[in-house]
């Protein structure tokens, strides 16, 4: 593939919501919410928007790029739900940071960042463009019914960005998508047609946790040997995993079958909570601005959402 990645970014809402306040508001503990998922504390958006979280990500990732918007040929924005059903939220942050290229969502839930990665990559194999902004993000607590304590304690906002470059980084990616409504859904938001007859639901997030959770540590553990195949390299050379950061047990049970030391999966749940498509560059974002990667380093991305989709990727750093 003829991409590599150039610059990164992320922002999260400024309000932080600990399990103990949490408990305040359902039937729920700081002890249940850490063991079950490794999540301690989330940013949760209050005045904030979709878009000013994209938009300071997208700035972020191009200033640390070294390049302006006017020179991006595509913006993709990974998300369920912008802040408008239309425009795309693409088109919005395109607006927002000054570009004048092509832009369009991408929606795969919490794979969302993969794909859109995959799409990106067929744009620079037939060399339509030179620089993409890929961006992920989505206000997932405005999706939540608040008296649902097996669902609202697991997710938490948040955007983050990457520029894309042309480059031989991006090595392969595989994804998948498995069609099921059941499992994992958040129903459309209502009009009001005086000819519908369809029954009135809440948009809320509803989940079947246990089905997802096996989903998730099976599919982590198959994407993952795939693409290192895909790629030529093996799983015992990578020297980081980026997991979709849904649930602690989640990475560390796929990890362990994977037989990769907990060292190399890059986390960041306990202050995140779920940030649906969002988590893989935000982890992303802060372990490239700590300084963690050196060049050459061997990455792995991996994720899984509602779809069921999943979706994982190899490259050179
Ligand atoms: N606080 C206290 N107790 C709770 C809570 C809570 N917040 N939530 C549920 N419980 C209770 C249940 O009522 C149940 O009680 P009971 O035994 O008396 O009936 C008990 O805890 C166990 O509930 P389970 O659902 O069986 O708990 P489990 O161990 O499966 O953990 C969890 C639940 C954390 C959701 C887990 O299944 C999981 O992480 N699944 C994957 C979810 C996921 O990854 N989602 C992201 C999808 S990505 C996307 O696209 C949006």
């Amino acid at each position: 593939m003829r991409a590599q990645i150039i610059g990164t970014g992320s922002c999260l809402p400024e309000k932080i919501v600990t399990n103990d306040f949490l408990s305040t508001i359902v039937d729920t503990s700081d002890e249940w919410i850490s063991q079950r998922t490794g999540i301690r504390e989330r940013a949760v958006c209050t005045d904030e928007t979709l878009t000013d979280l994209l938009t300071q990500a997208a700035n972020q990732a191009l200033e640390r790029a070294g390049i302006t918007a006017q020179e991006l040929d595509l913006i993709l924005c990974a998300t369920i739900r912008g802040d408008y059903i239309t425009p795309s939220q693409a088109c919005v942050i395109q607006k927002e940071i000054g570009a004048s290229c092509p832009a369009m969502d991408i929606s795969a839930a919490c794979t969302g960042f993969i794909y859109a990665l995959d799409v990106a990559a067929g744009y620079f194999a037939r060399k339509k463009v030179k620089k993409v902004l890929v961006l992920a993000g989505d206000c997932m607590t405005r999706m939540m019914d608040w008296s649902d304590r097996s669902t609202c304690v697991l997710f938490g906002d948040g955007a983050g960005a990457v520029v894309l470059g042309e480059g031989e980084n991006l090595m392969a990616i595989q994804l998948t998508a498995n069609g099921n409504v059941d499992v994992l859904n958040i129903p459309h938001v209502g009009g009001d047609s005086p000819f519908d007859k369809l029954p009135k639901s809440q948009s809320y997030l509803s989940m079947n946790g246990k089905e997802v959770y096996k989903f998730a540590v099976s599919s982590m553990y198959r994407d993952v040997q795939t693409v290192c195949d895909q790629a030529g390299v093996k799983v015992e050379d990578v020297d980081w995993i980026v997991p979709h950061q849904a649930n602690l047990r989640i990475i560390e049970a796929a990890a362990h079958k994977l037989k990769v030391s907990g060292e190399k999966c890059l986390t960041g749940i306990e202050n995140l909570g779920n940030t649906s498509a969002a988590s893989i560059p935000i982890v992303l974002d802060r372990a490239n601005t700590e300084g963690k990667f050196k060049a050459g380093d061997l990455l792995v991305l991996t994720a899984f959402g509602a779809g069921l989709t999943t979706g994982a990727c190899v490259l050179r750093w």
